[in-house]
């Protein structure tokens, strides 16, 4: 995969940050997230490649734009997979909070499973632990494990968690282990990426949330060194159904890291509202800055971007 070409798709993501930056606070998630959605779609048809969306904003006759199976790219160069969200977080953007970002996964063929839009049960972790979770355990066990791999006590790791009724019987058993936990109100890429950045000061992620943001969150932590492990929750039969039509076979598989991502793997994102990963768009009298980071798990450089947009330069989206 062309090394290039993460930067040309940070572009994407620092366009769609901006269009949804201007919608901060408004109470419209909606068109917060469509903001987003145009922005993104008109900016990748300049990247050099033959794309196709594997991860978006749902099915042909539920999205026109973004959906999955919809050709991007310019039509040149390498094919590639692609799994967007355009604004990850929609109701922390239109609540004005922290956290919200426009993120991309690229991988090669056959690079990105594709997940149908299902919750999925999810753990992750950096690379300091990488070796020592096991979804099939208990929540008590992964704890003990990161601990001891982190030669750290329970008392000191800190687990992040989806505030969510379905979640009480997680959070109370991790209450129980003596472990720290934060409880975030939405956005579990981000959290997901955080226990591998030891700035962050999170050393796991449990619960389920969104199955598309897992693929997205475990090539992210394919880049990091770190390590992701989920398992699919339909919420009911349709879900079932439809996660067959796209492939899925088996429903109850332990999904590992190289399940989700495998092969080379690329991974954009760019700061909506502030966050603990990434600042926010801030606009100037000139335009906007913005604040990206992009990774390769090919090289495993992370690069750290900050931008100036001018507006009387190009386009304002
Ligand atoms: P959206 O940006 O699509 O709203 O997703 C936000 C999010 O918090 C994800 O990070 C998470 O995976 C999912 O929603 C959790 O789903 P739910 O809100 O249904 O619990």
């Amino acid at each position: 995969m062309n090394r290039n070409l993460a930067l040309e798709f940070v572009r994407v993501t620092e366009m769609a940050s901006i269009a949804s930056a201007r919608m901060m606070g408004k109470g419209d998630e909606k068109a917060a997230d469509q903001a987003a959605v145009d922005a993104m779609r008109s900016m990748l048809d300049s990247v050099d490649c033959k794309g196709k969306i594997v991860i978006g904003e749902g099915e042909r006759d539920e999205a026109p734009m973004l959906y999955i199976g919809e050709s991007v790219g310019s039509g040149n160069g390498s094919e590639l997979e692609i799994a967007v969200d355009p604004l990850e977080g929609t109701t922390i953007c239109a609540n004005g909070g922290y956290n919200s970002i426009s993120v991309m996964a690229i991988g090669e063929k056959g690079g990105l499973l594709n997940a149908p839009d299902t919750y999925m049960q999810k753990i992750a972790v950096g690379p300091d632990a990488k070796d020592v979770i096991d979804i099939t355990l208990t929540p008590t066990e992964n704890v003990k494990r990161v601990a001891q791999a982190k030669k750290m006590i329970v008392q000191e790791i800190t687990a992040m968690v989806l505030d969510r009724p379905r979640h009480q019987q997680l959070i109370d058993e991790l209450r129980q282990t003596g472990c720290r936990i934060h409880l975030i109100g939405d956005g579990d890429v981000s959290a997901a990426i955080a226990t591998a950045l030891p700035e962050s000061g999170i050393d796991i992620l449990f619960g389920t949330g969104g199955a598309p943001e897992g693929v997205i969150a475990a090539a992210a932590l394919k880049c990091l060194g770190g390590n992701f492990q989920g398992i699919f929750k339909p919420r009911n039969d349709e879900e079932v159904e439809r996660a067959k039509k796209m492939g899925i076979e088996d429903i109850n598989k332990i999904l590992k890291l190289d399940d989700l991502a495998s092969g080379n793997v690329m991974f954009v994102a760019t700061g909506v509202t502030d966050g603990s990963l990434l600042e926010g768009v801030k606009f100037k009298p000139w335009g906007a800055r913005t604040h990206s980071i992009v990774m390769r798990s090919q090289s495993g450089t992370i690069r750290h971007i900050e931008a100036d947009h001018h507006f009387d330069k190009k386009p304002r989206y």
